[in-house]
């Protein structure tokens, strides 16, 4: 058959479609033997049918060439079967019987990084979610659970190391200097979680001991330069193996977990059964070349990928659209990890901070979903801001309703009932009300209604009765589902903050004897459209500090004075309604400068002077985690400004809110000074959260002097360029030299570039960071800089962290410079952005339906902007034979 046959486009699966297989596969037996150019798959399945035999049986299969197919051991003729493009029919299978396949695949050729493909040296798999097709014909459905054996083979020199999942079971020398290594997984497992490996791969090992004593060999495979990358990818793995136990009883179930990490990878990550793959930037770290985020980062996702061998594999989904079962709930838990590794606040705040930005804008666009969506076009566009995060915070409501103790029997009897089952998050909610018995109907909501609700929020206080009431109205917008919302189920955490701080707490209908034992917080549960809460024996009026802990997904009004929000972010006992109120009250003096600019009166704009107070009270409270104070003067985003408003205009959000920075810059300068000057950049790098914490403050305080700096400010910026023996410091003082509209700043940003390239240039990873620094520089110019950077040696269109790197920073991330083009062509960045993706999607449909994105919040600018953007989005539509990924983007953004 023909792989370059064109996939019809636009068809959508619907969740009330399913039904169960009509077939399992009990065993499934691989023989992958690679060649140069080409791969042999022998693949011998036994099928069991389950009920009534059907008159046809369908595999799934992608760009196969199928050379031989027998049953029970008789080749089949061609009235027998049929193949098509999709896959392969058989006519009329028996009850049980043995289906043989040998097909012929070209991961050489394979540039879409889904199923068998070659990434540098390395031959490696991604299956989820529907690769396993391209390996070999298959019923490629999670509910479709099997025991494997594979036997890979391949050239020795080439690849001396050959893995699949499980345990190794034989081995050994072929002819023609080829060998062979037999694996087999002892769980059955769904083909998603299928891996294999093959390559010239060097490891670094380690082991662990479980809490009933195993012994677990450890292993990470990466190129040999790699080598000295690898620790922190090992402790964090060793922390996340016992936290696994100690949180939530979870062993791990086989003698030898791998992690193999390759350049090329749509993803971050993938956790097939006992051996991971990862992309390099989510597990290679060295403090020479890694940032502190990027520390952070390989901790999280070596966590997240392996809870998934309980949350995902142990207990995997029933189908696609369970995805947030896994997903929802694996994020949850890694949040949780890094949250015990680190600082609790300040993981939630970052957390936040994405979700509110990232995923409510998916939330309110053409793309909205509801965590458990009822249809598709293509699951991989379903990787999704909604199904990760914000399936994690309806877990994490969940968890807070419940309480530790009681989401500890949830988890442990939901593990249990379903171990070895394929599940839909209906049984994940019903394993809640079981341990718990709490009636979550309501809360179900949250898994099938898309949108962000907002919370209305009005109070009243009576002197007299001493009475305070609240009252909180919730209403969420039309989304593509579905245009009328019911009520959501919505915790709100709660407290009162008086002139002396905290105020007790007591509600009209509680009594005296059930005061919970911090008689200062509540949640309050939210389930009508409208309702009042009322507080007796409140003595002065107070300001309600709301949403603690974000303790929803939900976005609040409520009218404070900035006086207010100044008592909030100096007083609240909650860290993150801290953070909040000076966002809040940032973004009210962004707001303020917007509205100058639109008046053309910015350059005369004084900005209100209470953030400034607040800023210079919190810098000088010497008892804040330095990591918290450093989130606390960091201003909101333009992204999250932008989410703010009705009609975004790009333009004034960056200039006002940059002259908020500089004005904060400069009023607190000596302060500034004080941090950066005190730290000695010389000073030995720990990936430790106290120190991070610090170079956070040091490196955002850095920020706000270069923006107008002065002689010494740049002095200080190019030492710590100089001397830095980190990259946090190293990228901090580089960034901010880049981004410096300074002349002197300019010219030394230049050869500061230039020379940063040539020493770090032979780490694709310092590169990456290179590149995507110049791609967010908010200077005039930079479409101009990113086309040259296109060209540059460093550049490799085929690799998505280049992709990303360079096209995804600079539509997403420069905002002013991605709307606003060059100087003759102001709809020059979207021009470009379409280029990119059609030049992509036929080499790699799932990063060119990602970087979609942007184009499709078209509605949400202002006329000429918008319609230029929809253009782009048309343009994209008309190309024949575009992929189904990025016509089901299109497609839906135009409707
Ligand atoms: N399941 C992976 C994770 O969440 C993500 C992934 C999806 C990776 C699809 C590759 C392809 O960790
Ligand atoms: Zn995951």
């Amino acid at each position: 058959m023909n792989s370059s046959e064109p996939v019809p486009s636009g068809k959508t699966v619907y969740l009330k479609d399913y039904a169960p297989p009509s077939y399992i596969i009990e065993k499934t037996e691989l023989d992958v033997d690679i060649y140069k150019g080409e791969t042999f798959v022998l693949a011998r399945l036994q099928f069991q049918c389950l009920d009534e035999r059907p008159q046809a049986l369908t595999l799934d299969g992608e760009a196969l060439e199928l050379l031989d197919i027998a049953i029970d051991g008789k080749a089949l003729d061609s009235t027998q079967y049929r193949c098509d493009h999709r896959g392969l029919t058989l006519h009329n299978p028996p009850e049980r019987f043995v289906l043989t396949t040998r097909v012929r695949i070209l991961p050489e050729q394979n540039t879409s990084l889904e199923g068998l493909y070659r990434s540098r040296t390395i031959y490696c798999t991604q299956c989820e979610a529907e690769g396993f097709r391209k390996i070999t014909y298959y019923l490629d459905r999670p509910d479709v659970m099997s025991d494997f054996i594979t036997r890979v083979s391949a050239d020795k020199n080439e690849c001396p190391i050959l893995l699949s999942n499980g345990n190794k079971i034989d081995g050994g020398d072929l002819d023609g200097g080829r060998h062979f290594a037999t694996w087999h997984d002892p769980h059955k497992k769904p083909c998603y979680l299928f891996a294999l490996v093959a390559g010239d791969l060097a490891k670094v090992e380690d082991r662990f001991r479980t809490a009933s004593g195993r012994e677990v060999t450890l292993q990470i495979f990466v190129e040999e330069k790699d080598l000295d990358k690898c620790d922190h990818a090992m402790s964090s793995l060793k922390n996340a193996m016992r936290w696994d136990e100690q949180v939530y009883g979870r062993e791990y179930d086989l003698d030898i977990f791998m992690i193999v990490a390759v350049d090329d990878f749509n993803m971050g990550a993938m956790e097939n059964k006992g051996l991971n793959i990862f992309n390099t930037s989510c597990v290679l770290a060295k403090p020479e070349t890694t940032t502190d985020a990027g520390f952070q980062r390989v901790e999280g996702v070596v966590a997240h990928e392996y809870f998934h061998n309980w949350s995902g594999n142990r207990v995997t989904c029933r189908d696609w659209f369970q995805l947030s079962l896994k997903e929802g709930f694996t994020v949850f838990r890694d949040a949780e990890f890094s949250a015990d590794m680190g600082s609790r606040t300040v993981k939630r705040v970052e957390d936040v901070a994405v979700l509110r930005t990232l995923q409510f804008a998916e939330d309110a666009g053409p793309m909205a979903h509801p965590i458990r969506p009822a249809s598709y076009m293509e699951i991989s566009n379903f990787y999704t801001l909604t199904i990760y995060e914000k399936g994690a915070e309806v877990v994490r409501m969940l968890a807070n309703l419940l309480g530790p103790a009681d989401f500890r029997k949830a988890t442990d009897l939901y593990f249990e009932r379903h171990d070895g089952q394929a599940v839909t998050t209906e049984e994940f909610v019903q394993a809640m009300e079981d341990a718990s018995g709490r009636d979550l109907t309501q809360f179900k909501r949250w898994y099938n209604q898309a949108g962000t609700p907002r919370l209305s929020v009005t109070d009243e206080y009576d002197q007299e009765q001493r009475r305070y009431s609240l009252t909180i109205r919730q209403s969420t917008p039309a989304t593509p589902e579905c245009a009328e919302k019911l009520a959501f189920h919505i915790p709100v955490a709660m407290g009162l903050l008086g002139e002396a701080g905290e105020l007790a707490l007591k509600l009209a209908d509680e009594s005296l004897d059930d005061l919970p034992e911090d008689n200062t917080h509540r949640v309050l549960e939210l389930t009508e459209t409208e309702q009042t809460f009322v507080f007796t024996d409140i003595p002065e009026k107070p300001v309600p500090s709301l949403l603690r802990g974000f303790s929803a997904p939900v976005k609040l009004d409520y009218q404070y004075s900035r006086a207010d929000l100044a008592t909030l972010a100096l007083h609240d006992s909650d860290g993150f309604n801290r953070y909040e109120a000076c966002q809040k009250l940032a973004l009210a003096t962004i707001q303020d400068a917007m509205l100058a600019y639109q008046q053309d009166t910015l350059a005369e704009f004084v900005p209100d002077s209470t953030l400034v107070q607040v800023y210079r009270l919190l810098l000088e409270d010497n008892s804040l985690d330095q990591a918290m104070l450093a989130l606390m003067l960091n201003l909101p985003s333009e992204a999250y400004i932008a989410e703010e408003q009705e009609v975004i205009d790009p333009v004034a959000i960056h200039f006002a809110r940059r002259q908020v920075a500089a004005y904060v810059g400069s009023e607190l300068a000596e302060l500034f000074r004080l941090r950066v000057s005190a730290y000695d950049p010389t000073r030995e790098y720990r990936a430790q959260s106290d120190d991070i914490a610090l170079r956070s403050m040091k490196n955002a305080a850095l920020g706000y002097l270069m923006l107008l700096p002065t002689a010494e400010d740049l002095h200080l910026c190019l030492n710590q360029l100089a001397r830095a023996n980190n990259m946090t410091d190293e990228m901090a003082a580089l960034t901010a030299l880049v981004c410096c509209e300074d002349n002197t700043a300019q010219e030394q940003a230049r050869d500061a570039l230039t020379a940063f390239y040539q020493k770090w240039q032979d780490e694709p990873l310092v590169v990456n960071q290179w590149l995507a620094l110049q791609a967010r520089n908010p200077i005039p110019g930079a479409l101009e800089r990113v086309q040259a950077l296109l060209q540059h040696p460093a550049y490799d269109g085929n690799n998505p962290n280049k992709i990303r790197s360079v096209i995804s920073v600079f539509c997403n991330n420069n905002p002013l410079n991605f709307h606003t083009g060059t100087a003759d062509e102001p709809d020059a960045g979207y021009r470009f952005l379409a280029e990119q993706i059609l030049q992509l999607d036929s080499k790699n449909p799932q990063i060119a339906a990602r970087l979609i994105t942007p184009l499709t919040r078209w509605r949400r600018y202002t006329g000429d902007r918008g319609q230029a953007m929809r253009l782009q989005l048309q343009r994209l539509a008309d190309q024949p034979g575009l992929s189904p990924d990025s016509y089901e983007i299109v497609s839906k953004s135009l409707n």
